[in-house]
């Protein structure tokens, strides 16, 4: 789609505008009326977070109230961009401002995004469906997750779990000080070196996988980089430099050679994702990194995350 797209619901308020992303035309960026905002705040203000958080079934009704705010018409676009490959991922933000607490707002509104196309996983670094995590100028964690003056590299999610991740949703809710640190998106299909791997003899050996105590997963998993195909037979990836285990040279060098040629990969977008937005990626076909910040003492950054399966909504 090359023009922008008005979805009109039945009052004759336009919910939401489709239009393809000017940095990646993959990425469709999703962008929700003022009207639907207030429709969709006006219809679940009587949940409160906490409800949410303790039973599952309401963020299902969450979920309804923003497709029933845009005319039934999200649902059915949100779920054919996830499941057409050449897609795989929108940007979805918002027109207006929540009259209640932003935050809140914002993971009432991922919940509603994440039950549309799926279910979440349980987040065990965090303890709910949603994890919320904050990058500042200094940092002393196990990972990269959180380090601000360093390019996070391409990678899958869900490469160290035994569950499995088709989607990702990573949302900013707050910013300060902050300059780069844009979202970094490479869809399998347009690396160059693809071929090179995946037709490689590794490309189906099982590797071991597992992740530094933060992580709180006490288990391995092994599993090969290219893990299984989609419907029409092209490749399915799960990647991540830090949380691979090689046992011998060849592997080693194989996941070496991989990092090396994603991080020298042109056709990888920047793409800024402003506060209040969300990136959704289908996960298996698209690798996510993080660019560098610029280093200053307040800089400091929320986000929220949330990963599942797609389930038949
Ligand atoms: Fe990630």
């Amino acid at each position: 789609m090359t023009a922008m797209e008005k979805v009109v619901p039945s009052e004759a308020n336009v919910a939401f505008t489709q239009e393809n992303h000017p940095n990646n035309p993959r990425l469709q960026r999703i962008v929700l009326s003022e009207q639907g905002l207030k429709a969709f705040e006006t219809a679940t203000s009587q949940w409160g977070l906490q409800a949410i958080e303790y039973k599952p079934f309401l963020r299902f009704a969450v979920a309804n109230a923003l497709d029933e705010a845009c005319g039934g018409a999200l649902s059915p676009v949100l779920n054919q961009i996830m499941q057409t490959r050449e897609q795989g991922a929108f940007l979805f933000e918002y027109e207006g401002t929540p009259d209640m607490d932003a935050s809140e707002f914002h993971v009432k509104l991922s919940t509603a995004i994440s039950h549309l196309i799926g279910v979440p996983n349980f987040d065990a670094m965090y303890g709910k469906f949603y994890a919320r995590f904050t990058v500042r100028n200094k940092d002393d964690s196990d990972s990269y997750l959180r380090q601000a003056h360093r390019r996070m590299e391409l990678h899958n999610d869900g490469t160290y779990v035994n569950e499995r991740t088709d989607f990702v949703i990573m949302m900013k809710m707050k910013e300060e000080n902050m300059e780069g640190g844009d979202s970094l998106i490479l869809h399998i299909d347009d690396w160059q070196d693809l071929e090179r791997f995946y037709h490689h003899p590794l490309a189906k050996q099982d590797i071991q996988w597992g992740s530094p105590p933060s992580k709180q997963v006490d288990y391995k998993v092994h599993h090969p980089v290219f893990f299984e195909e989609d419907q029409n037979g092209k490749p399915h990836m799960l990647f991540i430099d830090q949380f691979a285990e090689p046992q011998n040279m060849r592997q080693g060098l194989y996941l070496h050679q991989m990092g090396e040629s994603l991080e020298a990969e042109e056709n990888c977008s920047n793409i800024e994702v402003p506060v209040g937005s969300m990136l959704v990626l289908q996960n298996h076909c698209w690798l996510h990194g993080r660019d560098k910040f610029v280093a200053h003492p307040g800089l400091e950054r929320e986000l929220l995350r949330q990963r599942g399966h797609f389930s038949d909504n």
